[in-house]
């Protein structure tokens, strides 16, 4: 018994020494790395392009998509450029000194009359007597559409107002007679529309 308790007493000298000397050894001295994150985050935002984008946004993943955005805009810019030069339009406003007659002949109609360039086709053709098609008389609908025989409507008119044809269907000769003017002479076909 006297023994047991001697090694059992030794055993936990032993014990306690070196708890005792790893409680006040210095360790490895590791320390763990730098926080490099806020560097690697700059180093990425210098290899991405500058842009007109005020910062903070103009570097990260949702400048990019800003841009993205602006290419389509600059696009629809482009087709707004020839609705602006309508919309800009006011045969009323042409002065006196700038108005020039055109030859239209009316195909359907068998006629060819003299339109003026601050005349709408509807209301040339309509002082002829004719029953032209028309509903809201301002371009916001179909129903007075008519086709240019000769080709591509912006060479031969200009709408005072739009809202209806694409540019590709006034490509393809049509126009809105209520409040298309001439701009040259042509062969109208009333009645047609895209
Ligand atoms: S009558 Fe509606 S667009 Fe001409």
């Amino acid at each position: 018994m006297v023994q047991l308790t001697s090694v059992g007493v030794i055993t936990g000298v032993v014990f306690t020494s070196v708890a005792v000397l790893l409680h006040y050894s210095k360790g490895t001295e590791w320390k763990p790395a730098e926080d490099i994150s806020q560097e690697v985050l700059e180093r990425r935002a210098k290899s991405v392009p500058e842009t007109d984008f005020p910062e903070p946004m103009n570097r990260s993943i949702g400048g990019g998509g800003a841009v993205g955005a602006v290419g389509a805009g600059e696009g629809g810019a482009e087709l707004e450029e020839g609705e602006e030069e309508d919309a800009g339009f006011d045969p009323a406003a042409i002065p006196e000194d700038e108005i020039e007659v055109y030859d239209i002949e009316f195909a359907k109609e068998g006629t060819t009359i003299e339109v003026a360039n601050n005349e709408t086709l509807l209301d040339a053709g309509e002082d002829e007597g004719w029953d032209l098609p028309y509903a809201c008389r301002e371009g916001s609908c179909l129903s007075c559409a008519g086709h240019i025989a000769d080709g591509d409507a912006h060479d031969y008119i200009r709408h005072a107002n739009n809202d209806t044809l694409s540019d590709e269907e006034m490509d393809n000769g049509y126009c809105l007679t209520c409040t298309a003017c001439p701009t040259d002479s042509f062969t109208l076909e009333t009645s047609e529309s895209p």
